[in-house]
């Protein structure tokens, strides 16, 4: 083909091949622009750039701790605990913590130890942990010492408020150790707790 038919395909395509390469910069560019100052408006960047930079937009990571019990949610005490499941739970948050680029790690056990090794194990994996340590909330010094020893942020969440019920309920050996605590908002909490560390750890990291 040659003459003004080749040079209308090679214009057509060239157009195609701009409207992809614009596509992807303002796909990267909002769901990197949080996280990438670097990304000027005009910047042209090659399919190799953006996707090495769309890889490392999962910067924060997060471990998220449920403890003995939690597994029945959904059937264990609906009207204290609500109706929504572990996976229900942990699905919801997966989901909202990606759009803030967020990884999230769940983790549940009703063995104390398992706990107690699962937040070392994660040292130097996660930037902050989520707990609802359960009833070992109010019995387990082992869990406050791994979450001492870690030295990360961490909310102690709890769907329950703690403070309205059995006196025995009263007393958390996580707070102390805790940034924050948050209780009685049923699975809402763990939203809020997410929410919350999101923004302590960007704050951090001076974004
Ligand atoms: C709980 C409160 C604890 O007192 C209780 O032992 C639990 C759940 C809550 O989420 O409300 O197992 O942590």
């Amino acid at each position: 083909m040659h003459g003004p038919d080749m040079w209308r395909k090679v214009i057509l395509r060239t157009d195609r091949c701009t409207k992809q390469l614009h596509h992807d910069v303002n796909f990267a560019n909002t769901r990197l622009e949080r996280h990438f100052t670097n990304l000027h408006s005009g910047c042209i960047l090659g399919r190799k750039e953006i996707a090495s930079m769309t890889q490392t937009e999962t910067l924060i990571k997060i471990l998220l701790i449920h403890g003995p019990n939690l597994q029945l949610l959904g059937k264990r005490q609906p009207d204290i605990y609500g109706h929504q499941t572990l996976e229900d739970i942990n699905s919801h948050l997966r989901e909202i913590a990606l759009k803030k680029g967020v990884e999230l790690k769940p983790f549940q056990s009703n063995y104390e130890g398992a706990i107690v090794s699962e937040i070392g194990d994660n040292i130097n994996w996660a930037d902050g942990i989520l707990i609802n340590p359960g009833a070992y909330t109010h019995t387990s010094i082992a869990i406050q010492d791994a979450l001492s020893a870690v030295n990360l942020p961490v909310i102690e969440i709890h769907l329950s408020n703690i403070y309205a019920r059995d006196d025995f309920r009263h007393h958390s050996y996580v707070s102390p150790v805790a940034t924050g605590v948050i209780s009685g908002f049923g699975a809402f909490s763990y939203d809020l707790a997410l929410e919350a560390m999101v923004r302590r750890l960007r704050e951090n990291s001076g974004e």
